[in-house]
């Protein structure tokens, strides 16, 4: 398995939680991390490239901060350029059939937050299910996403335990 490993996060510089995720998951073999804010930091994405690309690895991951309860811009551009009618769906659109999507989020919110009642009004599921509804147009395998929540109040043991078993996860399906 081949995994291309797209982040999104506007200031990865100045991120905790993903910047750490990033420098960690290099280690995992055969996968290729893809960096939108620094390859298209003017917001032009290449779209035949980009589904070239895509073409050639068998597990995506969506890496990024939860911004306002969704994606941040440039992903979500991303998602109308690639996953074009065609390509991803509809008729033809079967470039992307049966590989697996993993989608891994930080939330500045604790877990306690998403719950009813609470600021976040409902569990994070309720919010991922348009990445979940997007995996499944395209005919794609959705993975049990990772939610690191509180990232940047979290202890730098809970970061790190995060860490190591989506380096370990990831290191596994590498192999399969
Ligand atoms: C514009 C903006 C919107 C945000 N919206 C949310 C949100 O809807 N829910 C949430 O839990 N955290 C939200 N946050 C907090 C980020 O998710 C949090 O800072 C990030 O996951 C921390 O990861 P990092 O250390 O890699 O930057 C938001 C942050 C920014 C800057």
């Amino acid at each position: 398995v081949k995994t291309l490993f797209i982040v999104a996060h506007p200031h990865l510089e100045g991120s905790r939680a993903n910047r750490r995720i990033v420098e960690a998951v290099k280690k995992v073999p055969d996968l290729s991390i893809h960096d939108l804010y620094s390859l298209y930091p003017d917001f032009h994405i290449p779209r035949h490239k980009e589904q070239n690309i895509l073409m050639n690895f068998d597990l995506i991951v969506w890496q990024h901060p939860l911004l306002w309860y969704g994606m941040p811009p440039l992903l979500k551009l991303w998602l109308d350029e690639v996953l074009e009618q065609g390509f991803a769906f509809g008729e033809g659109g079967t470039a992307l059939k049966g590989k697996k999507l993993l989608l891994s989020i930080t939330t500045g919110g604790a877990e306690s937050s998403y719950q009813s009642g609470a600021t976040n009004l409902a569990p994070i599921s309720d919010y991922l299910l348009p990445y979940r509804a997007t995996a499944n147009l395209c005919g794609m395998e959705w993975l049990s996403p990772r939610v690191f929540h509180h990232a940047r109040r979290a202890t730098d043991e809970q970061l790190e335990a995060f860490v190591t078993d989506f380096v370990s996860q990831l290191t596994q399906l590498c192999g399969k």
